[in-house]
Order: structure tokens, then sequence, then C-alpha cells
């Protein structure tokens, strides 16, 4: 069996399903397993999610509710615009257009394709040309006829949740011209195991991507890992530049970061039980840190209902015994209950007006953005927590 399990994640919901009502009967829940592939190297769910029942018309997450999202897309248009002066450009997974903004302001050709409408209709309205579909193999057939070839295709923090990757390589070697790039970035396992990211592992995020994956399984479809680039965003991401073989010069860090995931020991069974380990130490402190709270009769509340949040909670059996409301600046969200757990999500207004003893920061992926926001505001002795165990807060 190529296949190992190394974290059982619990029952959990569907991380988006915001839910109106509480204690809903028929909530669906399915059991979080996490699997290491020894042939294709990767870190995966052990089962799969229907996309249907996470993607849909009232799909919660709203790409440009984030001002580090939003400047993060526009570094990373700009910096394909410049290095591979793409003239036609196709993003997976385009949600509201807030990446293909920064195209369609330059006059470059471009198309938009998410599954989600309501995010479809986003993009529309700011000028980004967007379809509603799947991407693969067969949509990558009628793009092409409807639409054209591609010099670019990108996708970023959509990648990773796409089950069927050997499809969607197919569709996207199918699009792209010869000396076209396939270029998308995703949370980095490297930086999920330093962290104890668990979090990072929902019904979304299929995949936790490393050099050492990527490389193998796009390079059965004639890609070829051309350049890795790390990023601070998502709490630490890789961009990932495949071109087709032989088309375009191989950097040097490619072989430096396979390297240094190979003495990680990323190709391992036991770097994954570490891993094990470490959730169920960050999950016992967790749990002490709000439970201690409850006894000296603190407030508790969350800041932002992130989808990562959601592996938090029902990982940990945390319920509104333990924190009061979480704060969340997306209107969709608001005034629901968290999935699973069913926590009361409150506006950022009512978050201003109540503000707790102690607030879990949720949004960790955005603590720079957050902590700028509010330390002029919030009072010196709030404390500020994650479940990361080592995660410093520069307030
Ligand atoms: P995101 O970073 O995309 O995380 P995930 O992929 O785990 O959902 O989402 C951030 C969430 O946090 C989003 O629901 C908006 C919320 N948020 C706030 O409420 N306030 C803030 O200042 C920021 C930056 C985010």
């Amino acid at each position: 069996m190529s296949k190992i399990q190394f974290l059982n994640l619990g029952k959990q919901p569907i991380t988006n399903n915001f839910l109106t009502e509480q204690n809903p009967i028929n909530e669906f829940f399915y059991d979080l397993n996490i699997v290491y592939d020894e042939n294709t190297k990767i870190v995966s769910l052990e089962s799969f999610v229907l996309p249907e029942k996470m993607f849909n018309d009232t799909y919660a997450h709203m790409a440009s509710m984030s001002i580090t999202m939003r400047e993060s897309n526009k570094i990373l248009s700009e910096n394909i615009i410049k290095r591979f002066n793409p003239k036609s450009v196709l993003e997976i997974g385009s949600n509201d257009g807030i990446m293909l903004e920064n195209f369609a302001k330059q006059g470059i050709k471009h198309l938009g394709v998410d599954p989600s409408a309501n995010v479809v209709e986003e993009a529309i309205q700011h000028g980004v040309q967007s379809i509603v579909s799947f991407f693969g193999d067969e949509s990558s057939e009628n793009i092409k006829v409807n639409y054209g070839t591609a010099d670019a295709i990108i996708s970023a923090n959509v990648m990773c949740h796409l089950p069927d990757l050997n499809d969607i390589a197919k569709g996207a070697f199918n699009l792209l011209n010869d000396k076209g790039v396939l270029i998308f970035e995703d949370p980095y396992l490297g930086s999920m195991l330093e962290k104890v990211s668990y979090d990072q592992i929902y019904d979304e995020h299929v995949y936790i991507f490393s050099a050492l994956s990527t490389s193998k399984i796009f390079g059965s479809h004639g890609f070829e890992l051309i350049n890795l680039v790390p990023q601070e965003t998502h709490g630490g991401s890789m961009r990932y530049v495949f071109a087709k073989k032989g088309q375009r010069q191989v950097e040097p860090q490619v072989q430096a970061i396979m390297d240094h995931e190979l003495l990680l020991r990323f190709d391992h069974s036991d770097t994954y039980s570490q891993f094990k380990e470490n959730c169920e130490k960050s999950k016992i402190r967790l749990i002490q840190i709000l439970e201690d709270a409850k006894k000296a009769g603190k407030s508790v509340a969350g800041y932002g209902a992130t989808s990562k949040s959601t592996t938090i909670l029902n990982y940990c059996g945390i319920g509104p015994d333990l924190i009061d409301f979480i704060s969340d600046t997306t209107p969709i969200k608001q005034n629901k209950v968290t999935p699973g757990m069913h926590i009361p999500v409150q506006s950022y207004e009512y978050f201003k007006e109540n503000i707790p003893d102690v607030i879990i920061l949720f949004a960790w992926n955005h603590a720079n953005e957050i902590i700028e926001k509010e330390k002029s505001s919030i009072d010196k002795s709030v404390e500020w927590v994650t479940h990361l165990p080592d995660f410093q807060l520069n307030l």
C-alpha cells in the first residue's frame, strides 16, 4: 500500500457552510483523515468531499475581503507581466476577480474560470471576464474553442482544492502555448510541518503541496518545474512555476529547494508521525488556554471565522461554551453559526463594542495586517493567542 494514513482530525463539517439555524438536523460531517502517498510524495485528504457540496452559489469565501490577499495578488500579477509578458491569461478559481482585475486594467486578454456563480457575478461587475465552470481536460477544450489558448495559466490558493490534479494538468497542457507557463501558489507543506498549522487541512484543501510532489505529478503530464518562489501568504506558501518540458530554463532554486525537502525527510513517513504528535500537543495546549480563561471568568472571542478555524474547532471540540463569538468582516458569514461547533459569528462592529479579555486569532495568516489595525485601539491587557505553539504576535 503506497498511501499511509498518519493523522485523523476527527469528524468535520463542510468548512464554509455557515449555518442560519442552531443545531440543524442533517448537518453533513465526514472523517478528516490525512495520508502520505509514497509514490507521488503527496500529502492529501484520504477521501475527497464532492466539490458540488463546497463550491456553490452561496460560497462564503470572498477573496477581496483581505487587504493582504489583494496586495499579494497584485504583486503576483505585476511579476507575471514583467517576467513573462503574457498576451493571454487564464485563471483557475478566479473568485471575485481579485487577481485578474490587475490584467484587465492593463488591457491584457484574460478569462476567469470559477464554479461558484455568486463570486463570478462579482468578478464580472469588476470588469473581469469570467465564466462559471470547473476547470479540467474537458472544459479546456471548450475554452480553447471559445476563447483561444493562453500564454499563462494562473491559480492562487486554488490548485490544492482540486481533487483530480491529473485532469487539471492535462487541461492546462492542452490550453497553454508552447512557451506558456503554469503558475500556482498554495500553502506549503514545509510551513505546515514547521508551524504545526494543521488548520491548513480541511475539505477544500485536498492537497498540501511540496516541490517533490508537484514536480512528480505535473512532470508526468509533460511539464517541468522551472522555478519555485517561497511566499509569506496563507501562513507560508510556495509558488510553483511550470513550463512545457524543455521549453524554458530551469532556475537553480528548484534543485536547492528539492534538496532541502529531502534533507527534512518529506519523503519519509516518520516526518508525518512526528507532525501528528505535534498536532495532539497543540490541541491539549489550546484547550487548556481556553479552559483556564473560562475558569478565570474571562470573555473569549475569535478573530476571523476562517476556513482554517473550522478544522481547529471541530478537531479540538471547542464550542460556544469556550468561545463566546467569532468576529468576521464577511457579511455572508455574519449572524450565522460556525460549521459543526455552532459558535455565533458576529460583525466587526459588534466585536469593537464587545472587546473580550482573550482574542483567539484564527486569521493568524493575516496577523501583521490585523495587529497593525487593532493595536492602537485594543487595550494592552487583552490577551492574543493562536493554536500555533511558537507563533510570535508583534503586539
Ligand atoms: P482567509 O485568510 O482566506 O482564511 P481561510 O482560507 O482559512 O478562510 O480568510 C480570512 C477570514 O478572516 C475571512 O473570513 C475574513 C476574516 N478577516 C476579518 O474578519 N478581519 C480581518 O481583518 C481580516 C484580515 C480577515
